[in-house]
C-alpha cells in the first residue's frame, strides 16, 4: 500500500471520542505554535490541518443527510458516496495529498478504514474493498477502542440519532475494526490502539506522544 507521509487518521466506533481528540489536538497545537512564535523563533512545528470524513463538501453533506435518515439511499449508493467524498478530500484543491506534500501535518477524523468497517457490515466486504483499495494509507492510524455499551451511553446525550448508532451494530463495528487493523499494519501503516475508556486528556497525551515522533515534527 502506498503511504502518504505526514498524514494521521483517527478511527473508532461512534462515541469513541475521535472528535473530542481532534478538538484537544487543536488546542494543544495552538498553545505550542503561540509559544514558538516571535522574531527569534526557529522553523518550529509544521502547520496543522485538521479535517474529517464525511467532509463538509457537497457529497459529504448528502451522506450526512442519509445518515440522519432524511434521505433514503441504498447501502451500495452510500458506499460509493463515501468513496467519492474521500477522493475529493484527498485529491481536490487544498486536499490532504496537496497539503501533506507541502509539509503540513494533516489529521483526519475517519478515513478508509471507516468504509471498510461500516460499509463492509452494511453491504458486504467486496464493494467497499474495491472502491477503497486504490487510496493510499496514512502514515499513522489511531484506533480509539471503547466498549460499545459505554460508547452508546456517551452518545445518548447527543441530539438525534444517526443510522449506525445502535448497540448491536456498534458491537460488530468494534469486532470488524479489531479484525482489520492487523491488515493495515501489515500494509505498512503504523497503528496505535488507544484505550478510550481512560480520560480524554490521558488519550490526548498518548496521541501527542506518537504525533511528536513523526519525522515531520523533527523539521
Ligand atoms: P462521525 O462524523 O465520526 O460521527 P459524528 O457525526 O457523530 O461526529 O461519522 C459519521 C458516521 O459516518 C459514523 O457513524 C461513521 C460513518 N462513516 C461510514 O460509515 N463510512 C465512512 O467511510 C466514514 C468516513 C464514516
Amino acid at each position: 500500500m502506498l503511504i502518504i507521509q505526514n498524514f494521521a487518521v483517527f478511527e473508532g466506533g461512534d462515541g469513541s471520542g475521535t472528535t473530542t481528540q481532534i478538538v484537544l489536538l487543536k488546542e494543544r497545537y495552538a498553545r505550542l505554535r503561540e509559544a514558538q512564535a516571535g522574531p527569534a523563533a526557529g522553523p518550529g512545528i509544521p502547520p496543522l490541518h485538521l479535517t474529517y470524513e464525511p467532509t463538509a463538501g457537497p457529497i459529504g453533506v448528502m451522506i450526512r443527510s442519509a445518515l440522519r435518515g432524511e434521505l433514503s439511499l441504498r447501502p451500495e449508493t452510500c458506499a460509493r458516496l463515501f468513496a467519492a467524498d474521500r477522493n475529493e478530500h484527498l485529491y481536490g484543491a487544498g486536499g490532504v495529498a496537496e497539503r501533506c506534500a507541502r509539509g503540513e501535518l494533516v489529521v483526519s477524523d475517519r478515513y478508509v478504514l471507516s468504509s471498510l468497517v461500516y460499509q463492509g457490515l452494511d453491504c458486504g466486504e467486496e464493494l467497499p474493498w474495491s472502491l477503497n483499495r486504490g487510496f493510499p494509507g496514512p502514515e499513522l492510524l489511531f484506533f480509539f477502542d471503547l466498549d460499545p455499551e459505554i460508547a452508546m451511553e456517551r452518545i445518548r446525550s447527543r441530539p438525534g440519532r444517526d443510522l449506525y448508532e445502535r448497540l448491536d451494530f456498534q458491537i460488530r463495528v468494534r469486532e470488524r475494526y479489531r479484525a482489520l487493523l492487523p491488515e493495515f499494519e501489515r500494509a505498512g501503516v503504523r497503528v496505535l490502539c488507544i484505550d478510550a475508556s481512560q480520560s480524554a486528556e490521558e488519550s490526548a497525551a498518548l496521541v501527542w506522544a506518537a504525533l511528536e515522533k513523526m519525522p515531520i515534527m523533527k523539521g
